[in-house]
């Protein structure tokens, strides 16, 4: 059972003619975006923007329309994928290495429908490392700074050179454990400079729709 895609097929029945979409990114939101594809060849009528590069070429071969930002004042629902999720639909973000395009993006739709597998879900977060993008000027610094908050930070790599995001930065992934505060740690990392954004995404989420092992989809609502 592809429980991945389940969760991402039930999300694009949300999406209806003349919407406005944003398309997340990852191998969860890529069966989104494959289903979308269906949809617009049997004539589903919309408008998307895409939170990376690879998801934007996806949708291109897919036919899916992808509109400039500055064409649209906002879009009507995001569909993404996380790497973790508590009981408040706070989210960890940026496995992909796309969490600023994503979360620019989230914040100007109306509504964030997250899909998932059945592993997502946490009680708290923080034992997936939290991604968090780096600007390159004096970099030790600002991992010594995120150190000093508690993690181990550490500098992704791709191929053995460091991973370079959409934006051309570096993204730090920062092992605190567990997350008591999440909204706390989230301030305290917006504070240190020379960080762009951090893949904590707290009340962001309206919708979370969880796909399980037995076939069963779940959908979770933000409280
Ligand atoms: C991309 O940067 C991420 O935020 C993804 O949405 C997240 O990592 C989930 O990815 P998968 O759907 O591949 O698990």
């Amino acid at each position: 059972m592809n429980m991945k895609r389940i969760a991402a097929e039930h999300a694009v029945q949300y999406i209806k003619d003349g919407m406005k979409v944003g398309l997340g990114t990852g191998s969860t939101a890529y069966w989104a975006i494959q289903k979308l594809g269906e949809r617009v060849k049997e004539g589903l009528s919309i408008q998307t923007v895409a939170t990376s590069k690879a998801s934007e070429k996806l949708a291109i071969e897919l036919g899916i329309p992808i509109i400039p930002f500055t064409k649209l004042d906002g879009l009507d629902v995001t569909i993404d994928g996380a790497d973790e999720i508590n009981t408040d639909l706070h989210l960890i973000k940026g496995g992909g290495g796309a969490l600023l395009r994503e979360k620019i993006v989230a914040y100007h739709s109306a509504r964030l429908i997250i899909i998932a597998d059945e592993s997502k879900r946490v009680q708290t977060l923080g034992q997936f490392p939290l991604p968090i993008e780096v600007i390159p000027f004096a970099v030790d610094w600002t991992l010594k700074a995120l150190e000093g908050l508690g993690c181990r930070a550490q500098l992704r790599t791709d191929d053995e050179r460091l991973f370079i995001t959409d934006n051309g930065n570096y993204i730090a992934d920062c092992r605190f454990g567990s997350i008591a505060l999440p909204l706390e740690l989230h301030n305290k990392i917006l504070g240190i400079p020379g960080i762009v954004d951090n893949g904590l995404f707290i009340g962001q989420a309206d919708l979370a729709i969880i796909g399980h092992r037995d076939g069963s989809v779940e959908v979770l609502e933000r409280k």
